[in-house]
């Protein structure tokens, strides 16, 4: 241990620690706007010069290592002159556009502000900004991700989040060196081109609005406000812990019974639990790797509840889709079952008729789950999908004191109940456990086998595995950084026979979508709060939860039945790829969407429906034959949807239309150029019915 005084206040702490760590073990709060705990500090900023005592020039804090009897000075005169000199040049390219901004309320640079009264500094500049003419600064194509880039204030967190020490994904990087340089993708595409799996690891650490998730935060407002629809509302495991953190609460601090009664309060008809969905995931995905190691077929079996995960496999390795579990995500699973199960019959005959559905909302710690909330196949389960940080600016929003609530919120019954194996899935390694926990049941190794398995929880490892009497060798991938790694080689083929993959480090906890913390420990802390509730939770294996019994008993039989496979069950596609084409014109024609499936095809294209309808020309046509002569849309239990029959064969266009038809397609694709763009359309599209 060394010791130093910060503003006089005396400090013991480890070797190697840097003064901005002196200062807050003081209690001393320095501006930062480039420092990030989990990444490597770059000092650009200098927001956080320091003077220390025999050293000449002011040092920034975040980057210089504490010494034994440093006498470190915080707050002089001559400081916050240096510190409003820096932030009047940020200022002079900053739009002034609070009053409209997202980040407004968790922005380092407006708090900034506020904190040195420098509102007088900021010049009235009108929205965008004239110092990138070259570059595209705003970028609204990603259906997770949001770019502003005027608003950059060039601190290059995002580009080390996205980058070698953090997801090692590279999608952004600075176009430019020295003042000016911004974080661009290359060629300048826009987010949705480009390889981007949505993770959101880089607005967890954008200081600014520059990053932000796609907001969907306004349109749940006034949805509610408006209280013609029937509402219901699920929240995913990792959020009702991190909240907490949004309120001035120490992380780890659970708050669940609050969360409920704040939905409540926001207007939500029903709240149910995702937990719920991951319960159900388990007795899936837990019978799948059963039935594959029974085969010897598509092993090792890679988990498929993290969509950035799903993205990176889409974009990277389509050679690895057949080893996707088919199983859908928790969030899918509930929004399928509120929509079209059982529940929605009981809302009223024009819910079970099909003429109304209600409107689902999902929190998620992810902004990858807005992206997956729009795939083709599963598009409209969800209608919008909230952050935790969302949630959060609601809550402020509709004036809620949250700290005051009790915590004895109640969700709803029957989508609500839930076990602790699927409390953990917000922990990386925890939704390996938990199908250990329901496959060692559905393998009579139930009292033989452990209920706990730490080898494979933890936040800091990058892989980690165990062997399991019975099953097999399992492993998990704590991050996508990690996982890159383990596909460089073709060792897992044969090692493994079923891996996890969370795209986030630490798993969802540390997802995108979390709220942005300055505390080191925070992954560590979040990840003790939820192997606290799976530890205390009356029924910790998936298979016990008596929702999901009575689920298989009335509606679904048993996991995996064709029933399952209809509500619970979904397909993969390579980018573009022909089977993405089709998948999304299905998309189209089930949701009776015309105009989106006509911007599939080439204006002279050629439909051969197979059908009474016969052949049908022209993406203007195709496109009223959707929207007027398919019969009328039906909605909740009365919606069914085209089906891929082989889940993740990447060149099958063989399909299960609604009515229980095999269909075959072929398909001609021409490629169109605009501009840089290039886009792939469907010139001819011939559907065959094969029984
Ligand atoms: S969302 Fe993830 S993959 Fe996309 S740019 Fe941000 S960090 Fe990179
Ligand atoms: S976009 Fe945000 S995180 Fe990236 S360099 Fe700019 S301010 Fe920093
Ligand atoms: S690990 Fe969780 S938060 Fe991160 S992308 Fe995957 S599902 Fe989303
Ligand atoms: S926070 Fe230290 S230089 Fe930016």
């Amino acid at each position: 241990m060394i010791k130093l005084t910060v503003n006089g206040r005396p400090v013991a702490l480890h070797e190697g620690s840097t003064l901005l760590d002196a200062a807050r073990e003081a209690g001393v709060h320095i501006p930062t706007l480039c420092y990030y705990p989990r990444l490597p500090s770059h000092a650009v900023c200098r927001m956080c010069l320091v003077n220390v005592a025999g050293v000449a020039r002011p040092q920034p804090a975040c980057v210089t290592i504490a010494k034994e009897g440093d006498i470190v000075e915080t707050d002089s005169a001559e400081l916050q002159e240096y510190r409003k000199a820096d932030a009047a040049w940020l200022l002079a390219r900053h739009p002034n556009d609070c009053m409209r901004c997202e980040a407004s309320g968790s922005c380092k640079l407006q708090s900034f502000v506020n904190e040195y009264q420098l509102e007088d500094r900021w010049d009235k500049l009108p929205r965008g900004s004239d110092e990138h003419p070259e570059h595209k600064l705003t970028d609204h194509t990603s259906p997770s991700i949001l770019r502003d880039l005027a608003k950059c204030i060039e601190c290059g967190l995002c580009v080390e989040a996205c980058g070698e020490p953090g997801q090692q994904l590279n999608i952004i990087g600075f176009a430019e060196h020295g003042s000016g340089r911004l974080p661009v993708t290359v060629f300048d595409q826009s987010l949705a081109d480009t390889n981007c799996i949505s993770c959101g690891q880089c607005t967890l650490v954008c200081p600014t609005g520059a990053l932000i998730e796609t907001p969907h935060w306004h349109e749940v407002l006034h949805t509610l406000d408006a209280r013609r629809r029937k509402s219901a509302v699920q929240v995913a495991p990792a959020t009702r812990i991190a909240i907490s953190e949004e309120f001035a609460m120490q992380p780890g601090t659970v708050s669940t019974g609050r969360m409920i009664n704040a939905l409540r309060q926001l207007g939500f008809d029903y709240v149910f639990d995702t937990n719920f969905g991951a319960d159900l995931t388990i007795m899936e995905e837990a019978t799948e790797l059963l039935a594959r190691v029974k085969k010897q077929k598509n092993l090792p079996l890679f988990t498929s509840c993290c969509p950035g995960w799903v993205n990176w496999v889409e974009l990277n390795r389509p050679d690895i889709l057949p080893h996707l579990s088919t199983t859908k995500s928790p969030q899918q699973m509930h929004g399928a079952l509120t929509k079209r199960g059982a529940f929605a019959r009981t809302l009223g005959p024009e819910f079970a008729e099909g003429s109304v559905e209600p409107y689902v909302v999902s929190v998620m710690p992810c902004t990858a789950k807005k992206d997956e909330a729009v795939r083709p196949g599963v598009s409209g389960d969800i209608d919008h999908v909230l952050t935790t940080r969302e949630l959060a600016r609601m809550i402020r929003a509709r004036g809620i004191a949250f700290n005051a609530l009790p915590e004895d919120g109640q969700f709803d019954s029957p989508l609500g109940e839930s076990t602790g194996a699927a409390q953990i899935f917000g922990a990386s390694g925890g939704v390996m456990e938990a199908v250990v926990r329901t496959a060692a049941h559905f393998i009579g190794e139930e009292n033989s086998l452990a209920l706990e398995w730490h080898q494979l929880r933890g936040v800091s490892e990058g892989l980690k595995s165990a062997e399991i009497p019975g099953i097999g060798k399992v492993a998990i991938c704590n991050g996508i950084a990690a996982t890159q790694r383990l596909l460089k080689t073709e060792a897992w083929r044969d090692e493994y026979v079923a891996i996890e993959v969370m795209a986030c480090v630490g798993g969802c906890l540390g997802g995108g979508g979390e709220p942005k913390s300055m505390d080191p420990l925070v992954l560590e802390k979040r990840m003790q709060a939820i192997y606290a509730v799976d530890k205390n939770a009356p029924r910790r294996r998936s298979h016990e939860n008596r929702d999901i019994q009575k689920l298989y008993a009335t509606e679904l039989k048993e996991p995996n039945s064709r029933e399952a496979h209809v509500l619970l069950h979904t397909s993969y596609a390579a980018r573009n790829s022909s089977r993405l084409l089709l998948m999304r014109f299905l998309d189209c024609v089930d949701r009776r969407d015309g105009k989106t499936a006509a911007s599939l095809f080439h204006a002279d294209a050629l439909w051969s429906t197979a059908s009474p309808f016969g052949d049908i020309q022209g993406a203007a046509t195709i496109e009223a034959f959707i929207n007027t002569r398919l019969p009328p849309r039906k909605y909740g239990p009365a919606y069914s949807r085209h089906r891929m029959e082989a889940s993740a064969d990447i060149d099958d266009l063989t399909v299960i239309t609604p009515a229980g038809e095999r269909c075959r397609f072929s398909m001609e694709v021409e490629t169109l150029h605009q501009g840089s763009q290039a886009r792939r359309v469907i010139r001819k599209l011939v559907r065959e019915v094969l029984d």
